[in-house]
């Protein structure tokens, strides 16, 4: 079931749009805000909400690709793999972060503190190679700099 705070901040996104299902990618984003994730069953308690059917809203979570439909970790890192990062040194990054977490794209730490995907440009091209984790971004990294940020974590 969706909670009371869910149904009250979808409903204030509703209120700036005639249709309901306008709403989707917002509505998953709340969600997942609470429920680190969305299961089956909370899109079909979604959907409903939004009178959509499931496929729809399922359709609408799959292309948007911060929309997670399995179980991530504590924290999530995005790590760019457009152009520009990848001329200035992805394949680096990606590697010590792999080494690091002892993890592959696409897995979660074996503490659950972190999971490891990579994304498009983030918008952050004068600062390549960047990474996000959660809200936060992060550019000009190297292997040093990454171990000084994961620590912050955890
Ligand atoms: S290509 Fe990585 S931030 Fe733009």
């Amino acid at each position: 079931m969706l909670t009371e705070e869910e149904k009250k901040e979808i409903e204030v996104e509703f209120l700036r749009y005639e249709q309901k299902r306008a709403v989707s990618v917002e509505a998953l984003k709340i969600v997942q805000r609470y429920r680190g994730w969305v299961s089956d069953d909370t899109l079909i308690e979604v959907a409903e909400f939004l009178e959509m059917t499931p496929a729809e809203l399922d359709a609408v979570a799959t292309f948007y690709n911060l929309i997670f439909r399995k179980p991530v970790g504590k924290h999530v890192i995005l790590v760019c793999d457009s152009v520009s990062c990848w001329i200035m040194g992805y394949e680096r990054i990606r590697q010590h972060l792999q080494d690091r977490l002892g993890i592959a794209l696409g897995e979660t730490s074996a503490d659950g503190v972190f999971t490891l995907l990579p994304i498009v440009c983030l918008g952050a091209c004068d600062q390549a190679p960047a990474m996000m984790i959660d809200d936060e971004l992060y550019g000009n990294l190297d292997p040093a700099k990454i171990d000084e940020i994961l620590s912050t974590y955890r």
